[in-house]
């Protein structure tokens, strides 16, 4: 009792009332409502923690599943300097990866587990990783498609009401910023060469162009989470606004690019100010989350592949830890 500290307190004490779930959720919203963050050791409804861990987690997986379909091109890069980009960017991936399943941990996740979900099916990655990358333009496509939605996407979650996971996109939104980048430089390179340089960046665009517009997820009025997300300060935007934002940043840079997309229905209107595209093919979208996309099985399969073969670092860190605690319980003995 801090009233000790200052002298005997002139009343006596009355025992303190624990707050009530309706108190504890009306602050909850109070906090979130003023623009606040939610911290580790805050009170929080069951179900905002849970669907937490389960948007992060999923997002963490995405992130290491996502080092894929671009691994896949490291040993072919063109160039040296290619080659040194490309593989900065993947590790950039698993970085990203690190800090999300750190900040699901914080949510009192264990990230054993969720690897677990990952790898039996039971929880998912962003769709957009079970497409194949055929050619090199490949590289430019995802980074500058890819990766730029993920930013549109992403940006409005560094204002996220959940404060590690706010805090973790900070710097991933910086990372895919140069992902974005490094993208459109591949394909700008690509449609100044030759012709068939050209065709090849094209060929591309016309690949990764729908599946990028369907990874922010159904439309609307498909979308059951959404009020919640939003009323949580989880969701800023809904995601026919965030898939509009996308289209209006990235249908001028095809025009620096020379590359059409493969919209006919793609054009400015000028009394929304924005641009107008075509319909989407959902069907295509829930098949793949179903797993029948072209790459659903080989990208699981890899990821099983590569966690045991790590298994033995894992063993090698749990030895060196039990060591370290061995050593310092002797210390004290
Ligand atoms: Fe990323
Ligand atoms: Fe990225």
């Amino acid at each position: 009792m801090y009233g000790n500290d200052f002298g005997t307190p002139t009343e006596p004490e009355q025992p303190v009332a624990a707050a009530t779930d309706d108190e504890l959720q009306q602050e909850f919203q109070a906090l979130i409502d003023g623009d606040g963050r939610i911290e580790p050791r805050d009170w929080m409804p069951e179900a905002y923690r849970k669907g937490l861990i389960r948007q992060i987690a999923q997002h963490a997986h995405s992130e290491i599943i996502g080092m894929q379909p671009e691994g896949n091109w490291i040993t072919r890069a063109p160039s040296l300097r290619r080659k040194a980009i490309l593989m900065a960017k993947v590790q950039d991936e698993a970085g990203h990866g690190l800090y999300l399943y750190a900040a699901a941990e914080t949510l009192g996740a264990d990230r054993a587990d969720l690897l677990d979900l990952l790898h039996t099916g039971k929880q998912k990655y962003s769709s957009i990783f079970n497409y194949p990358t055929l050619t090199w333009a490949d590289m430019g496509a995802i980074g500058w498609l890819v990766d730029g939605a993920a930013i549109v996407n992403q940006v409005p979650l560094c204002r996220c009401s959940y404060g590690p996971y706010a805090r973790a996109m900070i710097r991933v939104c910086k990372e895919e910023s140069f992902h974005q980048r490094q993208g459109f430089e591949i394909l700008h390179t690509l449609s100044q060469g030759t012709d068939a340089q050209k065709a090849m960046a094209q060929d591309a665009a016309n690949r990764w162009w729908w599946p990028s517009l369907m990874m922010f997820g159904p439309p609307d009025d498909e979308s059951p989470h959404s009020a919640q997300s939003m009323q949580w300060g989880i969701k800023r935007f809904s995601n026919d606004e965030l898939r509009q934002r996308f289209v209006d940043m990235t249908a001028p840079q095809a025009e620096v690019l020379g590359i059409t997309l493969p919209d006919p229905d793609l054009r400015w209107n000028d009394e929304r100010g924005s641009y107008d595209f075509g319909e989407i093919d959902f069907t295509e979208l829930f098949e793949v989350i179903k797993g029948n996309g072209p790459c659903n099985k080989q990208r699981l399969e890899h990821r099983v592949r590569a966690h045991t073969d790590g298994a033995w670092v894992r063993e090698a860190a749990d030895a060196y830890a039990d060591k370290q605690a061995a050593k310092g319980r002797r210390a004290v003995a």
